[in-house]
């Protein structure tokens, strides 16, 4: 039997001062699919990632991520399954180096040794941060963009077969952003991104779903979504810069499906 790797059924979540931050969420995201979560601020999109790794846990309807329903016991091979990257770094970065950050992941899982230096360099390049300038820095003392980097470096050194982004981009630089994009754009898995960067969703995400005070109120193709203008400025949204000027070319190839991984 296949499973969708995220399969969410009327999912609400109120917060312990009683704001309702969740609705009666249903959603699903198949193998492989790459899909974009926008919202105003205030949305929701925080509250429904945090579940995604079992961070928050539903209070009602049920959640399941890969073959594990959300349930304390199954927190552990979730959390493998899923990398989620907080919106702050601060939030996720908590050793004394960098090293010591996005090795302590991958050494949980029982990577050691040559393997887990590999990787861990590997991680780091990929964010574009030289391991030789960076591995004994201190988290606490990099600018924003560095620490949004490292954060997703020490995540994706986990190797998820589900990356959760919480703004990934909004902290980086010009340069930064595009590298993270051509990253994200190689990498096979599955893949949820919650941004206020539309023209990010724009390339990188064939499906978008929108929240509006909680609820999901349309999900569908990203260029539908992102081109409806009057449905974007009710929910507080504005066109991606590459549909409002109009004699530009796109700087991106059409969207296309992509073909789902089976077996997960
Ligand atoms: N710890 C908390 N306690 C009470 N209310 C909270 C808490 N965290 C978030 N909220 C509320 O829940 C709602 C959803 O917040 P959430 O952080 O999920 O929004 P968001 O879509 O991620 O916003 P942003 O774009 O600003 O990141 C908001 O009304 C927010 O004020
Ligand atoms: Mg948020």
């Amino acid at each position: 039997m296949h499973h969708n790797p995220i399969a969410i059924d009327d999912l609400s979540y109120a917060y312990a001062d009683g704001t309702q931050a969740l609705s009666h969420i249903n959603l699903s995201i198949a193998a492989g699919e790459r899909v974009a979560l926008v919202g105003a601020n205030g949305s929701g999109k925080s509250t429904l990632l945090l579940h995604l790794n079992g961070i928050l846990l539903p209070q009602s309807g049920r959640l399941t991520v890969g073959e594990y329903p959300m349930q304390p016991e199954h927190l552990q091979a979730i959390r493998n399954f899923v990398g989620l990257v907080f919106q702050n770094p601060d939030d996720q970065l908590f050793m004394p180096t960098v090293w010591e950050d996005i090795t302590f992941g991958p050494m949980n899982q029982g990577v050691q040794g040559k393997d887990l230096h590999h990787r861990c360099h590997h991680c780091l390049y990929a964010v574009g941060l030289d391991p030789e300038r960076y591995a004994q820095r201190s988290p606490e003392n990099l600018s924003g963009g560095e620490k949004q980097r490292v954060a997703i470096a020490g995540v994706l050194a986990m190797q998820p077969q589900i990356l959760v982004f919480d703004e990934p981009t909004a902290q980086l630089d010009p340069r930064s952003r595009r590298q993270l994009i051509n990253l994200l754009q190689q990498m096979p898995m599955t893949q949820l991104i919650a941004t206020h960067d539309l023209d990010l969703a724009l390339e990188l995400c064939d499906r978008t779903i929108v929240l509006n005070r909680g609820e999901l109120v349309r999900q569908g193709p990203t260029p539908q979504i992102l081109g409806d203008q009057a449905f974007l400025q009710q929910h507080h949204l504005e066109l991606p810069l590459s549909y409002s000027r109009p004699y530009c070319q796109l700087d991106h190839a059409p969207v296309q499906a992509k073909p789902a991984m089976s077996g997960v």
